[in-house]
């Protein structure tokens, strides 16, 4: 979903130059892709249905610099509706590219449709994932990737490799059946998955796991690894046996480098981290184990992969790195809160991110949100400030672009500073001053 960086603005004429310096090289990229469910991919091996990209499972990489043109042409060869969003691109002035519920409408079966974005002014390690009805519990997901453009320098030296790694939780059941567990009340809120895949590959060791996902690195060597949780419930701790992991990137920023022995990761996040291979030339096990879970005794969550040094003849084995106790909120805030902007390094154009002072701001809107779990007409649902967005039949943006929205949905009825006493389903759509801090201040 495209998301909102404040840090994005910037003064008109630095733009204009910077798009005459960076944007030169911008180019078109056309992919083809053909959506299938596939129950032979069996990650876990189990018979299940899997959403395959052009036979493969997790998706394909699309490979990007910044401005690129991203021509994404999508075959739906499900016997349902389909629909992508591309997590992390912001689609200026494109929102209707979005690929969540309220952008466009979803792709028919057997159909065809051809997604066309630009990642302007961005840089980053981001993925997508199919948005609606579960899918993305069944796959469908991949990594993406902007680089700088060749002018704009990188914050660190080149990595000897760079490794795509998607994390996320995995359930045994099939989205349809999970999705029905989720409409009854007495399971929807206690269901947790079942497993953590690495790209798509099952834990290490673990019995069901067909294969297991493996980096292969040389002494010596620094290597990047763009890690994005792609799960549908659980955050998780990442670590990887002996060595620490300098931050880098997040979120379409570069960071100040900090260095940690293991790192906390949301639902729908993606961290760049720089891993030196200078241990001894064994394997070490690389481990993302749940958040907030109890994860001892029967149930066994944790996802676990390997890095192997070129030279090792020594497998992985004894107990997992111990991480920080999944229930220990504070060190997840703590480490949330250490990860500050690289305020020196230029990303996508020449100039130092965050050149635009934000210390001293008038706030022009105050949201208030809180999130949690309600009943609405006997269904289970997760709800924003007791409201459970109601998807309408004509997608928010379409809505705008034909009617200017009218019978679509009403600005503004619902809270955006409270909690309804009720929880209601609601076509929440709220109304925001784009960039309207920057309008408080005479900034040019
Ligand atoms: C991605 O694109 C860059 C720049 O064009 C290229 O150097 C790199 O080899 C590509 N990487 C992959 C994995 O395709
Ligand atoms: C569907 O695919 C065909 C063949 O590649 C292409 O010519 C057409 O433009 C696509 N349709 C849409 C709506 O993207
Ligand atoms: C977690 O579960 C184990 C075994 O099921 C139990 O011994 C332990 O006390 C539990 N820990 C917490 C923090 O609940």
């Amino acid at each position: 979903m495209a998301f909102t960086g404040y840090h994005m603005g910037r003064v008109a004429f630095t733009m204009l130059i910077a798009i005459f310096v960076a944007g030169a090289n911008a180019i078109d990229i056309f992919l083809e892709w053909n959506v299938a469910l596939d129950d032979t991919i069996q990650p876990v091996s189990l018979k299940q249905p899997v959403i395959t990209i052009n036979g493969k499972f997790p998706g394909p990489l699309i490979n990007t610099t910044t401005n690129d043109f991203i021509h994404v042409n999508v075959f739906n060869n499900m016997e349902e509706l389909l629909l992508f969003t591309w997590d992390g691109i912001q689609q200026w002035l494109n929102l209707w590219q979005d690929g969540v519920s309220s952008t466009n409408c979803p792709i028919l079966p057997g159909k065809n449709w051809t997604y066309v974005f630009q990642t302007k002014g961005q840089i980053s390690s981001f993925f997508y994932f199919p948005s609606i009805n579960f899918h993305k519990a069944a796959g469908g997901f991949g990594p993406i990737r902007v680089y700088n453009c060749i002018v704009i320098a990188v914050p660190f030296p080149k990595p000897e490799a760079e490794f795509d790694l998607l994390i996320g939780d995995w359930i045994f059941d099939s989205y349809n059946t999970r999705s029905l567990i989720m409409e009854d009340k007495q399971m929807a809120f206690q269901a947790i998955p079942d497993i953590i895949l690495m790209n798509g590959k099952g834990p290490y060791g673990h019995p069901l796991s067909k294969s297991y996902e493996s980096f292969s690195v040389t002494k010596g060597k620094t290597y990047r690894f763009r890690i994005s949780n792609v799960g549908t419930a659980l955050s998780f701790n990442f670590r990887i046996q002996n060595h620490q992991m300098v931050i880098v990137e997040t979120e379409g920023s570069y960071t100040n480098q900090i260095t940690l022995d293991s790192l906390d990761v949301h639902v729908g996040q993606s961290y760049s981290v720089l891993v030196t291979a200078d241990q001894n030339e064994v394997d070490y096990y690389i481990v993302a184990t749940p958040k907030l879970l109890n994860n001892t005794g029967s149930r066994n969550l944790d996802g676990v992969g390997v890095l192997h040094y070129s030279n090792s003849i020594t497998y992985v084995s004894g107990p997992l790195p111990a991480g920080p106790d999944p229930f220990d909120l504070e060190f997840s805030v703590n480490q949330a809160k250490s990860i500050r902007w690289n305020m020196i390094a230029g990303a996508a154009r020449p100039n130092p991110q965050g050149t635009f002072n934000v210390t001293n701001v008038t706030l022009s809107q105050t949201f208030i949100l809180q999130n949690s779990g309600a009943e609405i007409q006997g269904h289970p649902r997760y709800v924003v400030n007791n409201v459970s967005y109601l998807t309408p039949n004509t997608p928010l943006k379409l809505a705008d672009y034909l009617k200017n929205g009218s019978q679509v949905y009403n600005l503004d009825q619902f809270p955006v500073k409270s909690v309804n006493d009720n929880a209601s389903y609601g076509i929440s759509v709220v109304t925001g001053n784009h960039k309207g801090w920057i309008l408080d201040r005479a900034c040019f």
